[in-house]
């Protein structure tokens, strides 16, 4: 039941601020961070050298946020592997690895079989899925569920960013019992007030976000850029614009611009720009703001993702989309939304089924 919605997609975009909550709920005791479902996982994760983590598609964006709050929040090294990829190779693991896959439907047969197989290699696994009972996590060591409730349109959105969601909440976890973290940094606040900030995305940039995907419904073409956490961010643009709308769109890490997708650019090229917040690094922050300069000297449409009240942006954006203030961390929870909307707005201007998508299905339970 859509619920009165025009698609699934456009409802479960909306039920965002419901399913970070909803991640986020049971799982905060006394001010830290404490996820029930990994109690009596102390020692495993105090004894880990390393965390690898594994996934397909948009999880595995969601991965490579998570590698950035592990690292910083556990400080333990985390890779993030491709499944379909981690099988065949020859990856150094053992008992003291901890393999994390990730998937909304707990069926996604390339990501079942990177577990199984770090499993027989002795790893220990722990899955993070949106499924109750489903075959990932009844393979794997723990399970930490998302609550983000069913998500039925094919390009995954409510799921993301619960699994965003559940891999910081891991992180912080695992930093409390590790003893890399204690929360003086005001994390356990940012995870709180991730919901009403989503929330206010979706009020305040949704209507001229949309307006601007109706303008660009000609366009061939589509460029994301991010540095940091807004690169896995500028990934999921992509695939989520390519996915629905069947426009090319590609997503890079800004710094690669002059290792060669620069030559893309060209007068006209609409190119999306997520800005990191000046608060967190006036570095990254700069060197984003010059990325923007040099396409935009080369004719790009810039279109910034920038947080309230970044002035550094508006002498070379075309547009500006604003997010609420928000630490590094958190900040991809609330940059990938306008994206969403973007994607779907883009397709239904097209005159495309948002939720159906040709070609695709939303489990993909073959290898
Ligand atoms: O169910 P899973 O999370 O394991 O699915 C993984 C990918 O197939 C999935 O995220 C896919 O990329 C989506 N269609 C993205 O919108």
């Amino acid at each position: 039941d859509k619920g009165g919605w025009p698609s699934f997609m456009a409802k479960e975009v909306a039920e965002q601020p419901e399913a970070v909550a909803n991640t986020i709920r049971g799982r905060i005791k006394d001010g830290a961070v404490v996820i029930p479902e990994l109690d009596g996982l102390d020692d495993l994760f105090r004894g880990i050298d390393r965390v690898i983590i594994t996934a397909c598609g948009t999880a595995s964006f969601a991965g490579m946020v998570g590698k950035y709050a592990l690292e910083q929040w556990a400080r333990v090294p985390v890779d993030v592997e491709l499944a379909h990829e981690f099988r065949y190779r020859d990856p150094v693991i053992g008992a003291h690895t901890l393999v994390v896959s990730i998937s909304q439907s707990g069926e996604t047969m390339d990501t079942l079989m990177a577990v199984k197989y770090a499993r027989e290699r002795g790893a220990r696994t722990l899955s993070i899925c949106n499924t109750q009972g489903a075959t990932i996590p009844r393979e794997s060591d723990a399970v930490v569920y998302t609550h983000a409730g069913p998500e039925v349109a094919v390009a995954s959105t409510k799921a993301f960013v619960a699994q965003i969601t559940a891999l910081l909440l891991l992180g912080l976890h695992m930093g409390r019992v590790r003893g890399s973290h204690t929360d003086g940094s005001g994390a356990v606040a940012e995870l709180e007030a991730l919901p009403a900030k989503i929330s206010r995305v979706l009020a305040e940039e949704e209507a001229r976000v949309a307006q601007l995907a109706g303008w660009m419904a000609d366009t061939r073409s589509v460029l994301f850029l991010g540095r940091h956490v807004g690169y896995p961010i500028a990934l999921e643009g992509a695939l989520k614009l390519k996915e629905i709308s069947y426009i090319h769109a590609e997503g890079f890490a800004a710094g690669e611009l002059k290792h060669g997708p620069i030559a893309l650019i060209e007068p006209g090229q609409p190119v999306f720009v997520l800005v990191p917040s000046p608060r967190h690094s006036a570095l990254l922050h700069a060197k984003v703001v010059s990325n923007i300069q040099e396409i935009r000297a080369r004719g790009a449409r810039v279109i910034v993702i920038a947080e309230e009240g970044d002035a550094a942006v508006l002498p070379f954006a075309d547009e500006v989309i604003r997010i609420p203030l928000a630490e590094a961390m958190f900040e991809p929870i609330l940059a990938v939304v306008p994206l969403q909307i973007f994607a779907m707005a883009l397709a239904t201007a097209k005159g495309l089924d948002v939720d159906q998508p040709r070609n695709l299905a939303k489990s993909v339970t073959v290898e």
